[in-house]
């Protein structure tokens, strides 16, 4: 969840550090770090609670320069932000460390430290990290030798970097459980935590397995396994653009994100639909076989992702005949899950980096079942260790709050699905059809974005309320769950969704004037029954905002006691109405949070990416 980058070049490597930062922010953002080799050959070090322009004000005044350096962003997980707990961490001026991950048998490296002298300065499991560096460097091992030492003794899950004043132009990395990649760049090497912070230096990027260790000069790059062998790994060229990580003329990461789903959409149909079918090939070698054998889904995700599965599960089981469960990675990875044969288990990740979700793709594998990993990054832990991929290809996605790439996982989804029904005999007509509804899909969501300043109004309603309710039915039930999520996240209302037919058994206890009700009405045939649910509501004072489908006949009383809005999509068709359903409920949860003043991209205690646990 922290963010690294680490440089050894020929220049001045402190802008690229601090710049790599920048693109890495959205992985944490309590406080930041820089360390350098300076030009005197000693380390300097400055830290600071707070986001990396308070970093960067900071280096500026002092001046900092040097050729060998690393950096961080850093989301705590053990003690609070402060300047103590910031990154890198360093032990009697001779190594600096950058860690993301958790060091589980901190304490007891720390009691054997701390009765050989060794002071500490910081609350964090990381500082043993670097301690136990210097113990090996003084012990007379070169820096590499000394990381090697080192990261044998750790249990845990961490990508570092590392340098000494001993070893000016060396940087030392290590990888276990955290992404690192290594750029390369023409006489000068940098590490990251990933590819978008080296973007405006290198395109080449080389990713390091787990357990590697890497030593990088300016010239040379060399790496060992986790068997300690020399290995070479292969250099690729990135196809993202410096471009496709900036802000655009968007005021947040998150409205432009919104407002690319109909492009991220069409380009994750791209290629995967031929004339009226979803081509198997689009999964991978070896998909055909696997979707024949398969009798049942297991989706694991968590989050947003999560919620994607949710309504997969809806589709899987109404259009393809097929057993689905949906469950959270982290309840998943600790329970014993029965996976009968034929199980096909889909992991839903954005970042292909969550901890938990990872997890659960290993302890899937170890058992022998096919994983399916649908996943927005393909350079992911993730995606390589998938069996079989399906990228989303929403592009690079930096509010932390989840968007473009819900939307392509439930088109990835509806893919799978329609691939399964195909082989449980779903009609080529209604292929056809549900192919069709696809394909219109980047439409409809450019109609639905035109909405953004009716929703824009709306929000004003919501901005002084501290609760809300969310209801939908079905698979809109998801849907209303991942618009609670997005409005709790950036605008911290509290924010609770209800399958609708739950309303009567608990939660309309909570209906008042202060609770607005937010309802996801498309036309389908639990319209009725929501719409009984909906008087439920107002029959307690409850004010309504209501999403509709065009058809809907609930009238909008804006000035009625209590006040109903109704907001019309259009014309939505069944079954893609939850993706288009998804887009005012995003941007409902936006204008909220810009009212509000809230760090809409990088809101408080979240980050974008979950590597620990
Ligand atoms: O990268 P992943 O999709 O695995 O991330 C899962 C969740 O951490 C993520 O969806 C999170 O819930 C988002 N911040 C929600 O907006």
């Amino acid at each position: 969840m922290c963010g690294i980058v680490g440089a050894v070049a020929e220049r001045d490597v402190v802008p690229i550090l601090l710049e790599g930062l920048r693109r890495l922010e959205y992985r944490g953002y309590d406080s930041a770090g820089v360390a350098v080799v300076g030009e005197d050959g000693r380390l300097a070090r400055i830290r600071c609670p707070g986001k990396v322009q308070t970093l960067a004000a900071r280096v500026a005044t002092a001046g900092l320069r040097g050729r060998t350096g690393i950096a961080h962003t850093r989301w705590a997980t053990h003690g609070p932000p402060s300047e103590a707990n910031a990154h890198p961490h360093q032990c009697q001026g001779q190594v600096a460390l950058v860690h993301n991950g958790i060091i589980e048998n901190h304490e007891r490296l720390r009691r054997e430290q701390e009765a050989l002298g060794y002071a500490f300065t910081s609350e964090t499991d990381t500082e043993v990290v670097v301690h136990q560096v210097h113990r090996h460097l003084a012990e007379g091992r070169g820096l590499l030798e000394a990381v090697r030492a080192t990261v044998g003794e750790l249990e845990g899950a961490y990508a570092l970097g590392v340098i000494a004043a001993s070893e000016p132009g060396v940087l030392v990395a290590a990888r276990r459980g955290s992404p690192l990649v290594i750029g390369i760049g023409i006489g000068e090497h940098f590490i990251a935590s990933d590819v978008a912070a080296l973007l405006p230096v290198t395109r080449r990027f080389v990713f390091l397995e787990e357990g590697d260790v890497a030593e990088l000069t300016r010239e040379r790059l060399r790496i060992w396994d986790a068997a300690g062998r020399p290995v070479e790994r292969p250099a690729r060229e990135s196809e993202l653009s410096a471009e496709a990580v900036e802000r655009g003329g968007y005021r947040h990461y998150m409205l432009k994100e919104i407002h690319e789903q109909p492009r991220a959409v069409a380009e994750t149909l791209e290629g995967r639909l031929s004339g009226a079918r979803v081509l198997e090939e689009a999964f991978g070698p070896g998909a055909p076989a696997l979707l024949e054998a398969t009798r049942q889904v297991h989706i694991v995700a968590c989050g947003t992702s999560y919620h994607a599965g949710l309504v997969a599960r809806y589709w899987l089981e109404a259009l393809a005949g097929i057993p689905a469960a949906v469950e959270v990675a982290s309840e998943f990875r600790y329970r014993s899950p029965v996976l009968p044969p034929g199980s096909l288990v889909v992991l839903v990740s954005q970042s292909g980096e969550t901890a938990d979700t990872l997890a659960a793709l290993r302890e899937v594998r170890r058992r022998g079942l096919p994983a399916l990993a649908i996943c927005n990054v393909p350079e992911s832990s993730l995606a390589r260790e998938a069996d079989l991929t399906l990228m989303t290809r929403a592009g690079p996605e930096i509010g932390v709050a989840s968007t473009k790439a819900f939307t392509t996982q439930l088109v990835a989804l509806m893919l799978l699905t329609l691939a399964l029904a195909r082989r449980r005999g779903l009609p080529p007509e209604r292929e056809a059809e549900l192919v069709g509804l696809l394909r219109r899909l980047p439409a409809q969501l450019e109609e639905v974005l035109g909405l953004d300043a009716a929703v824009e109004r709306l929000a004003e309603r919501f901005a002084d309320k501290r609760h809300a309710l969310f209801l939908g039915r079905g698979a809109h039930y998801p849907v209303a769950l991942e618009g609670a999520l997005k409005l709790k996240e950036i605008s911290y209302i509290h924010a609770e969704a209800y399958p609708a037919g739950e309303l009567k058994h608990g939660p309309l206890a909570l209906v008042d004037a202060e609770m607005p009700v937010v309802a996801v009405a498309p036309r389908n045939e639990l319209l009725e029954k929501l719409k009984a649910n909906l008087q439920e509501v107002r029959a307690r004072g409850g004010e309504l905002l209501v999403f509709a489908d065009e058809g809907v006949d609930v009238r909008r009383d804006p000035r009625g006691d209590p006040p109903v809005e109704v907001l019309r999509l259009g014309r939505i068709p069944d079954p893609t109405a939850p993706v288009l359903f998804t887009v005012p409920l995003q941007l409902l949860a936006y204008h909220v949070a810009v009212l509000k003043g809230t760090d809409v991209d990088q809101p408080r205690n979240l980050a974008k990416s979950v590597t620990v646990e």
